[in-house]
């Protein structure tokens, strides 16, 4: 304790759109911090995926504000592998006189889960916006969530619904014995759209290029046409019902058609025409029972789908339009009317902001000795 503030370092990986927003966020509200909840939270390392920047013992304002700013262009690059680099950082904290740091993953990518596996195996604690930890082998779960028996905190509110409070919902509902019945939710901001523009009667080649067009889709629209990241949303959610589950298990419709999964891009974007009979003739077999389409996660009985279903149109799901996400859980508590979550599932400011407050809570947690 140092001026009556408890310390509790940060080591973050990934400074892209939502790493460098939360650097923002966290220079911004440092006073505030301070000030209301007697932390300070000092960087540690900055890491990207091909260079890092590590404090004597941490990096100054006018380095993180750089990094904010400006990425990490002029860092030093790996010398070694991005793992055994950040390892090496992560092993080097008691040297530093830290003994339990926060490890922050906002990349995207796998190459973290060493890191994120020996960081709690050192005592860490974890805040995730990467969803591919949780959603690789359940093997790395378990290591993962074992760390929380030992009192350390992994959190990851920004992996399913960005913002929205959707993780911190479903443990409250968990942790007071409700038993969920089902889940059904909308989950995927660009497809929500597109279910939206089909609903309206635009084609839905036409209705991807505008999604494309409007940078509501990964540059390869196919990376969110295929169902893969909301399976992983999926996944972690009927993970934390306590169902032992892998990817595979999880049944996924993808809406590109399998002869167009290995053309380029531009090939894809134009033979895309081919496919709109059938969108067509889905939407209209829906319009006639007035139903619309959703693409949906639907987790229950231990089962779990993310696919097209017809929902009615007069309900909350029915009624979603645009990018906004909206998730219903159905339990034994919440069994007339389910309890709902719903609103934009994306955006760096708002994911920004739920990992910030994860970072909070856990801070707050590690300072009372949990
Ligand atoms: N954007 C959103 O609205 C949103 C919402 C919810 C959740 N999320 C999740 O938040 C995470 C970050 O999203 P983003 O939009 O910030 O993505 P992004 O802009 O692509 O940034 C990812 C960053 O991770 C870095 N990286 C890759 N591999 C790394 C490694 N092994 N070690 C350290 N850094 C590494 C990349 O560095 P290089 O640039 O050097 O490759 C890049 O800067 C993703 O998992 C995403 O799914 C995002």
């Amino acid at each position: 304790m140092v001026n009556g503030l408890r310390t509790v370092p940060l080591i973050v990986l990934g400074t892209g759109g939502i790493g460098r927003t939360l650097l923002r966020q966290l220079l911004q509200q440092r006073l505030h911090v301070r000030t209301s909840h007697a932390l300070d939270l000092p960087i540690v390392a900055l890491a990207g995926s091909r260079s890092i920047l590590v404090g004597d013992p941490v990096l100054d304002e006018e380095t993180i504000l750089a990094v904010a700013e400006h990425g990490l262009s002029g860092a030093a690059s790996y010398h070694g592998t991005p793992e055994d680099e950040q390892i090496a950082v992560l092993e080097s904290l008691g040297e530093r006189g830290f003994n339990r740091a926060i490890v922050v993953d906002a990349t995207a990518s796998d190459h973290t889960i060493p890191v994120l596996l020996r960081a709690v195996e050192l005592g860490h604690d974890l805040v995730m916006a990467n969803k591919r930890p949780l959603s690789s082998e359940m093997d790395v779960w378990y290591q993962l969530m074992a760390a929380r028996k030992r009192g350390q905190c992994i959190r990851h509110e920004a992996t399913v619904g960005a913002g929205l409070p959707v993780i911190a919902t479903l443990l409250g509902l968990v942790d007071s014995g409700d038993e969920i019945v089902a889940i059904d939710a909308c989950l995927s901001g660009t497809l929500n759209y597109l279910c939206s523009a089909l609903e309206d009667g635009q084609a839905f080649s036409e209705a991807v290029k505008s999604a494309r067009k409007q940078g509501y889709t990964e540059p390869d629209p196919r990376d969110d046409l295929c169902g893969l990241d909301v399976a992983r949303k999926a996944l972690i959610l009927t993970r934390m019902l306590g169902v032992r589950a892998e990817l595979s298990d999880i049944s996924r419709e993808s809406l590109v058609p399998d002869c167009l999964m290995e053309t380029t891009l531009d090939d894809f974007l134009e033979r895309l025409e081919s496919f709109d009979v059938t969108m067509r003739s889905r939407q209209q077999s829906a319009d006639e029972q007035g139903l619309v389409l959703r693409y949906l996660v639907e987790v229950s009985a231990g089962q779990t789908r993310v696919g097209l279903v017809p929902v009615p149109q007069a309900t909350p799901l029915g009624r979603l339009r645009g990018t906004d996400n909206l998730i219903s859980f159905r339990t034994a508590r919440y069994s007339e009317r389910t309890l709902i979550v719903s609103g934009p599932g994306a955006g760096r400011e708002v994911t920004a902001a739920a990992v910030f407050a994860d970072i909070l809570q856990v801070a707050t947690l590690a300072m009372n000795g949990h």
